[in-house]
């Protein structure tokens, strides 16, 4: 595996390489990381990933600085899951200077959810995700769906703004007791790491209610939430929302239910969609 840190060597290194898949990280990589590497090995002749926590994308009461960095562990797992190219800059090569043009996810979308709750995250997301795209020029770019709405924002962006890029989302990969796996994780205590998997739990639940015939999400919800509440949670959200656009649905519309909550001082995020057979 070639490690770049500046654009100049990513972007020679890849003149030649065929149909690129790429894979953007933040790093302190796990299993959920390394599946979206192995399955973009089906989607190009050649697999890159990045590493770069971006600062943008973190709120100023956020864990920018103490976010996990693990950089020669997060190597040694892609080296080993095939990645040719690593791009590994400093702030200094994504933002020379203090970046003044962003790109604006829609409102509809920047205002629920995580957008609610993060202002000016997927402002973050989207504006770095972009450069990314416009520094590796991949064919293909494979995002997890472990961050469903953030999947959701790159998909309508990279549509919207007619970037000439297939966007993949690849399953959650979770614990064997359901926790989705997660960088943040590592900020658990033990007593909090086995409360985790009622997250995952509680979307079951509501999931099942549904799948049995009950329409009235309000109430699951708030069970949902109540229940959590009652395990020591702080639950941001539990709702039932269309798959299309994370709106309030309207009947006959593919359901996902997202969830966000806080353990101790964790915000944990999930989501399931709802199978109708
Ligand atoms: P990061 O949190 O490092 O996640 C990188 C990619 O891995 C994202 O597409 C995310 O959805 C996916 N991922 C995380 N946990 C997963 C799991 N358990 N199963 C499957 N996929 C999982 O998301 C980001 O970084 C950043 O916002 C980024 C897109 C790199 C822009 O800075």
């Amino acid at each position: 595996m070639q490690i770049h840190t500046s654009i100049e060597s990513l972007r020679s290194a890849l003149r030649n390489a065929g149909k690129v898949a790429f894979a953007p990280t933040m790093g302190n990589l796990h299993a959920g990381h390394i599946s979206l590497m192995r399955q973009a090995q089906d989607h190009g002749d050649c697999v890159v990933s990045s590493i770069f926590v971006n600062r943008l994308q973190f709120g100023p009461r956020e864990d920018f600085d103490k976010y996990p960095r693990t950089f020669d562990a997060d190597c040694q797992q892609l080296h080993a899951a095939g990645v040719a190219h690593l791009f590994a800059p400093d702030e200094t090569v994504l933002y020379p200077t203090p970046q003044q043009y962003f790109v604006l996810p829609a409102e509809t979308q920047d205002s629920i959810l995580e957008g609610a709750a993060r202002p000016g995250h997927f402002r973050g997301v989207a504006t770095v995700v972009t450069k990314l795209l416009n520094i590796v020029q991949p064919d293909t770019v494979l995002l997890g769906k472990k961050d469903y709405q953030q999947l959701m924002v790159i998909r309508n962006m990279v549509r919207e703004l007619n970037m000439p890029i297939e966007v993949i989302g690849c399953d959650t990969v979770r614990a064997e007791d359901g926790l989705a796996l997660s960088s943040r994780n590592g900020y658990l205590s033990m007593n909090a790491r086995a409360e985790a998997p009622r997250l995952f739990a509680q979307l079951q639940v509501v999931a099942r209610a549904i799948q049995s015939g009950q329409t009235d999400f309000a109430t699951l919800e708030a069970a949902a939430s109540a229940h959590l509440y009652e395990h020591g949670w702080h639950p941001d959200y539990i709702s039932v929302r269309r798959q299309a656009d994370l709106l309030p649905p309207s009947p006959g519309d593919a359901l996902v239910i997202v969830a966000a909550a806080r353990l101790e001082n964790t915000r944990l995020l999930d989501n399931l969609e709802v199978s109708l057979e």
